[in-house]
């Protein structure tokens, strides 16, 4: 291993990168191959390609009783599953969001030409504020939608307290929450309804989709037309819908998928715990902790640079990595309300959102999943280790030009 001591180790100021090959957040499980190609062989055989085939049905019936609820309704991605849910449940007015997500939390309200209204987030959970909702809401509010961010539950309790009140539909993102619980209950099984995320590069992959899930048979009903352009039947288009399809490939990628889950699980705790070890007494450098008496997928192994400690900026730490083969990301950098269109519509918005500017500045997600390994994590926390307490000095020789930045930032 590639000891990383002395500053000009580091590859960034001429060092060998530690790792030939590059280390990426992200990298997608398959679960067993053979079990996958032999399911892709039936459905060959069935030649059932999409259309709510068998697999599609049994990936819905696992989902459900996986989360404990009524209904599951696989999609073709989260982004359809949150626009169509919004549409069944909200249809026009000012949607409270937070602004520390993904951007699709946010196009999935405005792409119906509803207005994401972004929220502030709690500093210690990064998940949505219900005090920030409060001061958000306006006569014009016609609903909530919580994130359920690096797979950590909401404020749930305070969040559906506030919906009660103001009759309006409490929704979750819990694109990163498949696998999650939150006070012991499965996440999926909050709000009104639920949407997951099976992306390629999130802890459960079906290559692309994601679905809805909720206990409400109505909303539910609605869903499986508008997911399907509307048809109730042959020839009869019942209501407005689009195609939101997931196919049979992708579930059979999910049922494979779904038998290798708690070793995944695995893999990502032995991950996180590693991290957590070697970065425990790294100062400036704050690892998020996961609740472990709840059920976690560990996806996310997110870190917090405090740059008054360290004296070297979260970007900076993040160019140092990426030149070593590391390609860790800052996360959701630079917030949803610093992005188009609602930077425009929203130029000052960065004013209520303080705790969302201070997360956007400092997150930083790094690698974990099958494709690393424990030694690998522990040559990566090296790097940080040298890069941070060194951190003033490193700024400095950037500052006068010594160096070869790699483009991360
Ligand atoms: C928080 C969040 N919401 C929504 C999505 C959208 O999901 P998809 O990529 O399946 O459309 C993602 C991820 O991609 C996400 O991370």
């Amino acid at each position: 291993m590639i000891s990383r001591k002395q500053l000009h180790d580091l590859a960034i100021f001429g060092g060998t990168p530690a790792f030939d090959e590059r280390l990426h957040v992200g990298r997608p499980h398959v679960g067993d191959r053979d079990r996958l190609l032999a399911r892709i062989n039936d459905l060959i055989d069935r030649c059932w390609l999409t259309n709510n085939g068998p697999y599609v049905q049994e990936f819905e019936r696992t989902v459900a009783g996986m989360v404990g609820v009524k209904h599951c309704i696989a999609m073709c991605n989260g982004t359809v599953a949150l626009e169509i849910l919004i549409r069944a449940t909200v249809v026009t007015g000012e949607v409270i969001v937070p602004s520390f997500t993904f951007i699709a939390t946010a196009h999935a309200l405005q792409w119906q030409e509803i207005t994401p209204v972004f929220c502030d987030v709690n500093p210690w959970t990064h998940t949505i504020d219900p005090r920030s909702v409060v001061a958000m809401m306006t006569p014009r509010t016609t609903g909530i939608i919580g994130v359920h961010l690096w797979g950590r539950g909401c404020d749930v309790e305070a969040l559906t307290g506030i919906a009660q009140e103001h009759n309006l539909p409490l929704l979750f993102d819990a694109a990163h929450a498949f696998g999650c619980s939150h006070n012991g209950r499965m996440i999926g099984s909050f709000g009104t309804a639920e949407v997951f995320s099976f992306h390629a590069t999130k802890f459960f992959n079906t290559f692309e989709g994601g679905a809805v899930v909720t206990n409400d048979d109505a909303l539910a009903a609605k869903i499986r037309l508008m997911k399907n352009f509307g048809f109730a039947g042959y020839d009869n288009v019942a209501y407005i819908g689009t195609n939101g399809k997931m196919s049979e490939i992708c579930a059979a990628m999910g049922l494979t998928g779904l038998e290798s889950l708690d070793e995944s699980i695995a893999i990502n705790y032995r991950n996180y715990k590693e991290y957590q070890h070697e970065l425990a007494d790294v100062p400036g450098v704050h690892l998020l902790a996961y609740d472990e008496r709840e059920r976690c997928n560990y996806q996310y192994v997110v870190v917090e640079i405090d740059e008054t400690v360290t004296g070297i900026s979260r970007d900076k730490v993040m160019d140092i990595l990426w030149s070593e083969n590391v390609l860790a990301r800052r996360y959701f950098y630079p917030g949803c309300h610093r992005m188009e269109p609602y930077r425009s519509y929203f130029p000052h918005a960065g004013l209520l959102l303080p705790e969302t500017e201070r997360l956007a500045a400092r997150v930083l997600v790094l690698p974990t999943g099958t494709a690393v390994s424990s030694s690998e994590i522990r040559t990566i926390c090296a790097i940080m280790r040298l890069a941070t307490v060194r951190g003033g000095e490193i700024t400095e020789r950037l500052a006068h030009g010594s160096g070869q930045l790699v483009g991360a930032s």
